[in-house]
């Protein structure tokens, strides 16, 4: 593992950690890294893998896209968390209920309406009220593998309930109470918009959740895994990936997706409206990907589940999707643009009921699950997470003391 240093960098040869004696070896203090971080391994996980190149990413040594098909969420949950899926239907009984009764939190209600009115979507209100649920603020690093399980499971489990409380009370509504024995994905939906939905919505929302879950070391995943290495406790790590999740490069993706297919309108108006988009600088939202290099596979099931679901919407989003691809394509000929997760993601959420202020929240919701599972593997295996950067302006003038 140690030692590999390629020059050049393909998609399926990361570079590696390496060791401090072998940087004492190679005789330097720094090793230059691609843009980005791009295919720089940092740590070594058992709880998945994107490979960019086949479009195909796992939770554990499952399938992703199998499991969001055919599993709850909180099955999936028990997966990265306690390493396999619950061995029979008492075992998913027994763990749903644990995170149905996680989903239940008592905070005082002046607090929760201050935090609403005072930030800017109830996904960042989180930074604040996370904390709150649990305010002893051990050191991940002293808690024993058991007590960080249970608090990463129970933060992550309380989050659609400090969520749906912050969106309704922005909006000056009553905040529906968590039920334990609903599901995760049907409690969120409920909660957030105060009324029941049909079965079929809640399994739109629920594949959603289930696909986005883990995606190897996005930006969130690695944020919170940089917070957990230093010791903090875990509501500061989850605040951490709450905070990376929240630019529209990352979480804020899937709402402005569904906002440009709403300008567009026509889709033979396509080509001139990403064309002038680009031309301008901006990003296409929901296109393009830093990892996959062949279709996102997340991208395809939603595609899939708006495409069961059909209606207008979805047939004008395909005919854009299409014509935006062709304008990219030509744009970058030598980049590998693909329709990314976000672009979909928008689609089925608005069809399962939610509004758009609600779709980076519903990512948190998955996604937290994912650094619950990340903050438990790093702290049982830790090393700071320090790395270094390379200083560029002026030659700095040494002070009297150090010249002598
Ligand atoms: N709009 C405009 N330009 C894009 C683009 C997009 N959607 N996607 C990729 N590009 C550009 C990149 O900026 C890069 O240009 P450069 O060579 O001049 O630096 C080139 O195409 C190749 O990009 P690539 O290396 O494949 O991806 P990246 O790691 O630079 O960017 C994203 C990845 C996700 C940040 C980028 O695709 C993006 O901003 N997408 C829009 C936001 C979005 O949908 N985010 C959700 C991601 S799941």
């Amino acid at each position: 593992m140690a030692g590999l240093f390629p020059s050049t960098l393909i998609e399926s040869t990361l570079i590696n950690v390496v060791t401090s004696a072998t940087l004492e070896a190679m005789n330097t203090t720094f090793i230059d890294v691609p843009p980005g971080l791009k295919g720089v391994a940092v740590a070594d996980t058992m709880l998945g893998s994107v490979r960019g190149a086949e479009g195909f990413y796992h939770y554990r040594n499952h399938d992703a896209v199998e499991l969001a098909r055919t599993q709850s969420v909180t099955d999936i949950w028990h997966l990265l968390l306690d390493g396999s899926l619950p061995a029979d239907e008492i075992a998913s009984a027994r763990f749903a209920r644990e995170v149905g009764s996680g989903r239940v939190v008592d905070i005082d209600p002046v607090i929760v309406d201050a935090v609403a009115a005072a930030t800017q979507a109830p996904h960042l209100a989180l930074m604040s009220l996370l904390p709150l649920v649990a305010p002893e603020g051990r050191a991940t690093t002293e808690l024993d593998d058991g007590e960080r399980r249970a608090m990463a499971s129970r933060l992550a489990a309380v989050v659609p309930t400090l969520l749906a409380a912050t969106h309704r009370r922005r909006q000056g509504l009553d905040v529906v109470a968590p039920d334990p024995d609903r599901g995760h994905a049907e409690d969120w939906v409920r909660m957030a918009l105060g009324h029941d939905v049909d079965p079929d919505r809640v399994a739109m929302v629920e594949a959603y959740l289930s696909a986005t879950i883990d995606h190897g070391f996005n930006a969130s995943t690695f944020a919170t895994r940089v917070v957990t290495s230093t010791g903090a406790d875990v509501a500061a790590a989850m605040c951490a990936g709450v905070g990376a999740l929240s630019g529209p490069l990352h979480g804020g993706a899937p709402a402005l997706a569904l906002s440009m297919i709403d300008e567009i309108g026509d889709p033979t108006q396509t080509e001139a409206w990403v064309t002038a988009r680009l031309e301008a600088g901006h990003k296409i939202m929901g296109f393009g990907h830093a990892v996959y290099r062949a279709d996102d596979p997340r991208s395809l099931l939603l595609r899939g589940v708006a495409e069961r679901h059909g209606g207008e919407l979805v047939e004008r989003a395909i005919d854009i999707e299409e014509r935006i691809l062709a304008v990219m394509r030509a744009w970058k000929p030598d980049a590998v643009i693909v329709t990314n997760v976000e672009f979909y993601a928008g689609i089925v959420l608005h069809l399962a009921g939610l509004t758009p202020d609600l779709f980076t929240s519903t990512f948190t919701v998955s996604r937290v699950i994912g650094w619950a599972a990340h903050l438990v593997e790093q702290a049982a295996n830790n090393k700071i997470l320090r790395p270094s950067a390379r200083y560029v302006g002026p030659e700095p003038t040494k002070g009297a003391a150090m010249v002598s």
